[in-house]
């Protein structure tokens, strides 16, 4: 079987934390396979959890929307969450819940071999703090910036759903995946050289 087939059946019969005692349905990635771009969000919401497909609620909307207008195509694109089954009711998962999740998100970026991640939240960078061995800090503080390492870059964003709570942050949100569309682009056409001279870069090194 094909390796991502393998790894969402998986996920789908997933037990390890108690999460899946609630769950409908246990929510795998979505997209291309073969992404230059991976979307990380924080976990299932009502919506995903009836349907089985990541972000197809009101946060899911606001992606499409901001990703629309920045040109990004989301069938080019990956999306996935840090956590595969519905938390509690109005919660973010637990770090228990993400560390036991963190396997999954590994696997995936090991099979997909993306070369931008996008973790959108807290939740996302936690689970990377497991599958990368770096501590990015709260995502107020690294939000918007670009991070290299090795040969992948991670450009942390909000979560939409932050966005929702406060719109305040809509016009940089939107700015940011425009940003993010450009960086895209270059990265496809320019070298490592280019990219330094085009972009300020943050160069981390893993555990
Ligand atoms: N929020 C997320 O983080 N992921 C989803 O799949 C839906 C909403």
């Amino acid at each position: 079987m094909d390796p991502l087939q393998e790894l969402n059946r998986e996920i789908q019969s997933c037990k390890r934390c108690d999460l899946f005692f609630s769950r409908r349905r246990a929510v795998c990635g979505t997209g291309d396979p073969k992404p230059q771009l991976m979307i990380i969000g924080e976990a299932p919401g009502a919506r995903e959890d009836e349907t089985g497909i990541p972000f197809v609620g009101r946060s899911g909307r606001l992606l499409r929307e901001v990703m629309g207008m920045a040109g990004l195509d989301i069938n080019t694109v990956y999306i996935s969450n840090a956590v595969r089954c519905r938390p509690k009711i109005g919660k973010s998962p637990r770090i228990s819940e993400i560390r036991k999740c963190s396997n999954f998100l590994r696997s995936e970026i090991s099979i997909l071999n993306p070369q931008i991640l996008v973790p959108m939240g807290n939740s996302p960078l936690r689970s990377l703090r497991s599958v990368l061995g770096i501590d990015f800090g709260p995502i107020s503080e690294v939000e918007g910036i670009i991070f290299s390492l090795g040969n992948i870059f991670i450009a942390p964003q909000y979560h939409p759903a932050a966005i929702l709570r406060n719109p305040k942050r809509y016009e940089r949100f939107k700015d940011n995946f425009s940003r993010l569309r450009e960086f895209v682009d270059d990265v496809r056409r320019m070298d490592s050289g280019e990219i330094e001279k085009n972009y300020r870069i943050r160069h981390i090194s893993g555990a």
